[in-house]
């Protein structure tokens, strides 16, 4: 469920961060399992498998599934479940019509040339294959960049090129897929707002390090510190429970 290379400058990814800070991810993923809806003996690939909780679970479900992470420490987390996994970066899929359906959970916004990754998609995938995906959507986690961005220029620093992430509309994405060739079957933008288990800083800290690359340890505290105050007006509720305001673009589509 991660990508680095050209994409996310500052991005580090640790298994067990992502474990304690972003287990939720996985879960709330049954709904575009549903829409894969896999089938014993598919070969799937999961593209942006990140610690492999998910492509287990296709796995479960009879699926011959090979997980793909531009990270190399989430394949090792991915491995250590059993699950087949290589270190591949979303915009270079090696792979040549080979696979019944490709599968991405909560990872293609974090890559961010979708026309590269969409045309290797569709070179993975065998002749009338499905490309199965939710992840951000236009809107997605607005605030807490808006506060990100505010913190930044509070203290003076530009937040251009900060910004690591694609979140297009369902227009926008649509019509790439169709450039690339794909035949849309479903493409919506659902509003998720979602608890955080461990607070807003836990998710800052596992995802939002790309804002905060090569600060000085004291102004990153402040940065986020202030952007904490910020958000805490709109996405903490009187008991102090964090809600990250997400919205998902799921969609489904077929060569
Ligand atoms: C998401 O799943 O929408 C997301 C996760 C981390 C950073 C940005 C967005």
């Amino acid at each position: 469920m991660t990508n680095t290379p050209q994409n996310a400058p500052g991005q580090e990814w640790n298994a067990s961060d992502y474990a304690q800070n972003a287990n939720f991810v996985p879960k709330l993923g049954s709904e575009v399992v549903k829409l894969l809806a896999p089938q014993p003996g598919e070969r799937i690939l999961d593209l942006g498998c990140g610690d492999g909780s998910l492509t287990e679970r296709l796995m479960q479900l009879g699926a011959n599934v090979l997980g793909v992470d531009a990270s190399e420490e989430m394949v090792n987390a991915a491995r250590q479940r059993g699950i087949t996994a290589r270190v591949v970066d979303g915009h270079q899929l090696p792979f040549d019509h080979e696979f019944d359906a490709v599968f991405s959970n909560a990872a293609l916004h974090w890559m961010l040339d979708p026309q590269a990754v969409l045309a290797g998609v569709k070179r993975a995938l065998k002749p009338g294959g499905r490309f199965v995906a939710e992840f951000g959507g236009h809107g997605n986690v607005a605030a807490i960049c808006t506060a990100l961005i505010a913190a930044l220029q509070f203290r003076g620093i530009s937040a251009r090129g900060r910004h690591p992430w694609y979140f297009p509309t369902p227009h926008e994405y649509g019509h790439l897929l169709e450039t690339v060739g794909f035949k849309v079957e479903s493409i919506e933008l659902i509003p998720r707002p979602t608890p955080l288990p461990t607070g807003m800083i836990g998710w800052l800290e596992t995802f939002a390090s790309p804002f905060l690359h090569g600060l000085d340890e004291d102004v990153r505290d402040a940065v986020l510190e202030n952007t904490l105050t910020l958000l805490g007006h709109s996405l903490r509720d009187e008991q102090g429970n964090w809600t990250a305001d997400y919205v998902r673009l799921r969609v489904s589509a077929r060569t």
